[in-house]
């Protein structure tokens, strides 16, 4: 008998004619969603989920799965299940790595561009029929070439941003708990500094940090006032990283200059101040929304669940340890 897999939202057809040739799927095909009580009914009797950011496998949800073998996460980031506990559990948790770092690269520097040349707001001033006359200080925005770009988090998309940023002869700094090793750094000028000094000296903040305890509010408004009133903040990472009240207020009284962010605390929710302001530019949680991307996601998640549930050491697992002492 093939092994039963709960796909909880829609995702590219090819990952699930994949699914469909290895296991029996039980597809919620919507872009809804489940709740917490249709998640755990719909679950009963299956040996796997493929699952999105949407789903919550909180400790408690965790334990009360019965013969899950396997939750292949359809994103890179994995704050939506306590791997600690599903670990303890004996889950294998996957993720999708790699596909996406260049596409959310290149998103992270679409926003620090739009929000630093204002590309929003010329926009709809064309739009609106507000252009009348060319001016000498129209629009003006922040140079991004030969200025500074400090980048929180220097994994594979920081790491990618600053590939990005070297193009732009920008000078990056960073800060991470881990140093990358030195080759690195010299292939990409990177300069390792304290968090306080990247604030400090930077035009332009990107953060690429995972959501974790410790990067829960890494930047409030203590933060934001250590920034150059000229700067601006980029976050493609996860909205808790940011307080959002404290973003919105800086941004209103320009504490900042600007932001060009792509995820909330509270999405699809987006804080009512942050939708008034101009000097933010604001995108739905698209940083790796490229047709490829999303397909090949969608797909690495299907091929990690088939793995799991064959009994092969999934290629993208976040907890080995599982794997070690599975039954
Ligand atoms: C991820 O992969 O973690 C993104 O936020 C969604 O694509």
């Amino acid at each position: 008998m093939k092994p039963a897999v709960l796909v909880t939202k829609r995702i590219y057809p090819e990952a699930i004619a994949y699914l469909k040739e290895h296991t029996e799927v039980d597809y919620a095909e919507s872009d809804d969603g489940m709740s917490a009580e249709d998640l755990g009914r719909r679950i009963r009797g299956k040996q796997g989920v493929v699952s999105q950011l949407t789903d919550k496998f909180t400790r408690e949800v965790l334990a009360s799965l019965d013969g899950i073998r396997v939750i292949a996460n359809v994103a890179v980031g994995y704050d939506n299940i306590d791997v600690p506990a599903a670990t303890r559990h004996g889950i294998l948790v996957t993720h999708t790595p790699d596909v996406l770092t260049d596409t959310t690269a290149d998103f992270a520097f679409t926003l620090l561009l739009a929000a630093a040349r204002r590309v929003v707001e010329g926009h709809h001033y064309v739009h609106s029929g507000q252009w009348t006359k060319w001016r000498v200080d129209l629009l003006v925005g922040q140079d991004v070439h030969h200025h500074t770009l400090g980048i929180f988090g220097m994994g594979r998309i920081g790491q990618a941003v600053a590939r990005r940023a070297k193009g732009f002869s920008m000078r990056i700094i960073y800060h991470d708990s881990r140093r990358v090793p030195g080759t690195v750094e010299k292939e990409l000028g990177l300069e390792l500094v304290g968090a306080e000094q990247l604030l400090r000296e930077s035009d332009f903040v990107s953060l690429h940090v995972p959501l974790m305890p410790e990067t829960r509010h890494l930047i409030g408004a203590r933060e934001l006032r250590m920034m150059k009133p000229t700067a601006i903040l980029v976050n493609t990472s996860r909205g808790p990283v940011v307080d959002e009240p404290a973003l919105a207020e800086a941004l209103e009284k320009r504490v900042i200059a600007g932001a060009g962010i792509d995820v909330y605390e509270n999405e699809p929710r987006v804080h009512p101040l942050l939708l008034k302001l101009e000097n933010v530019v604001l995108a739905p949680h698209i940083a790796s929304a490229s047709v490829d991307t999303r397909r090949k996601m969608s797909m690495m998640a299907a091929e990690n669940a088939v793995a799991a549930l064959e009994g092969r050491r999934p290629p993208n697992l976040l907890n080995p340890e599982a794997w070690e002492t599975r039954a």
